[in-house]
């Protein structure tokens, strides 16, 4: 696992979050629901996952939409025209089509003629994927503005008659703006990793080239989410522990100098793990999952959008995200806030408040 830590030999400028928007449906599907539906309970999905209540995407809302709505806000906060961005990523496993990618519909609704436009499929660990990939781009000096979504729209994938996935996602997006800074701050390590053997632990069978979608593949439900959720537990506190260690060492900092962690909403048990693993107490740790459940790559931008307006980042602040999910993979960054993107949020703030 390579952890490629700012400040690198030759690299003059940082990558740093200047805008963030979420947006998730304003459809609420309760526990309570969910056991009109399925042999559940609210005392099961409560004690065994933390999740409470999710959003639910109506006809007229799906990846797009969300998608949108999310980056809208994000380059509104960011005071950015959709002419200067440079490149729109959409992560997501839930793409708005098999082909074209969800992020040129982003691009085209936005009028953001100039900017290049593609899909990243890194599953939930998809947002800090892009953030990896987005950092690089602007810290090498071939983009300046990047607009970077994750977004899913579970809720089409999950099979609503298996009780052992479908009380566990949700739909949304989360957006942020990433543009250079030459510092103090950005984002300062990023780590990825892929354990592409457990493939079959999550996994839509069918519906790709392997297996394109028949009559057949939808009377068997192949076109389903499928996961192994006990082995996919395992992997997801071992592989948070470990990614949100090593973003911190490799710069020289310990669990005492992450002011928030922000890790992929799957499982309040997972958070709490990995939380003890990686040596950062729960009140340094952001949790939504009992509002949201797994919204997958929207998951952590979404996070990182309420922890901003709850005020629970302050500049200066080291923030440390960590996804993970289906490939296996998953990733982890760590970012310095800069002063300059919580003096944005105040002016967010005072605009809405006159507004
Ligand atoms: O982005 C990554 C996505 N995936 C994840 O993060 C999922 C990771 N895995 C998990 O979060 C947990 O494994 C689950 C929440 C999915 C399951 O929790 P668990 O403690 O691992 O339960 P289990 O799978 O061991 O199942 C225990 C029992 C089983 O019954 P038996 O065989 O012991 O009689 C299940 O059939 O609970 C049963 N069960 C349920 N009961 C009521 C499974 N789902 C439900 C349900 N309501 N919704």
């Amino acid at each position: 696992m390579g952890v490629p830590n700012y400040p690198e030999p030759g690299v003059s400028r940082a990558a740093t979050f200047s805008g963030w928007g979420m947006c998730v449906p304003q459809q609420v599907r309760s526990n309570a629901e969910l056991e009109q539906m399925v042999s559940t309970s609210d005392e099961w999905i409560v004690s065994r996952t933390g999740i409470r209540e999710r959003r639910i995407a109506s006809d007229d809302e799906s990846t797009f939409t969300l998608a949108r709505d999310a980056a809208k806000q994000a380059l509104q906060v960011a005071d950015v025209h959709p002419n200067d961005i440079d490149l729109v990523v959409v992560a997501t496993l839930t793409p708005e089509y098999g082909f074209p990618a969800t992020a040129s519909l982003v691009q085209d609704t936005l009028g953001a003629t100039r900017a290049g436009a593609f899909d990243i499929n890194a599953a939930c660990a998809g947002f800090v994927y892009g953030v990896a990939v987005a950092r690089s781009m602007i810290e090498s000096g071939t983009h300046d503005t990047i607009l970077l979504i994750g977004a899913d729209t579970m809720s089409r994938v999950v099979d609503w008659t298996d009780r052992s996935t479908c009380v566990l996602f949700g739909d949304g997006a989360g957006a942020v703006v990433m543009q250079a800074t030459d510092g103090p701050g950005g984002i300062f390590s990023t780590v990825l990793g892929s354990d592409g053997a457990g493939a079959p632990l999550l996994i839509q069978p069918a519906g790709g080239s392997h297996q394109p979608a028949t009559v057949d593949t939808i009377e068997s439900g192949a076109h389903y989410l499928q996961m192994n959720g006990r082995e996919v537990y395992k992997f997801a506190v071992t592989a948070t522990a470990e990614a949100a260690r090593q973003t911190m060492q490799g710069t020289g900092l310990g669990p005492d100098d992450v002011d928030l962690f922000i890790p992929h909403q799957a499982n309040l048990r997972i958070i709490k793990s990995a939380a003890r693993g990686a040596g950062i107490p729960m009140e340094r740790v952001f949790v939504n999952a009992d509002r949201y459940g797994n919204t997958s790559a929207g998951s952590i931008p979404i996070a990182l959008c309420e922890a901003l307006e709850a005020g629970r980042i302050q500049a200066g602040d080291r923030v440390v995200m960590v996804g993970f999910g289906a490939g296996l993979a998953w990733a982890a960054a760590g970012i310095e806030w800069t002063a300059a993107t919580v003096k944005l949020k105040a002016v967010t703030a005072a605009a809405a408040s006159a507004g």
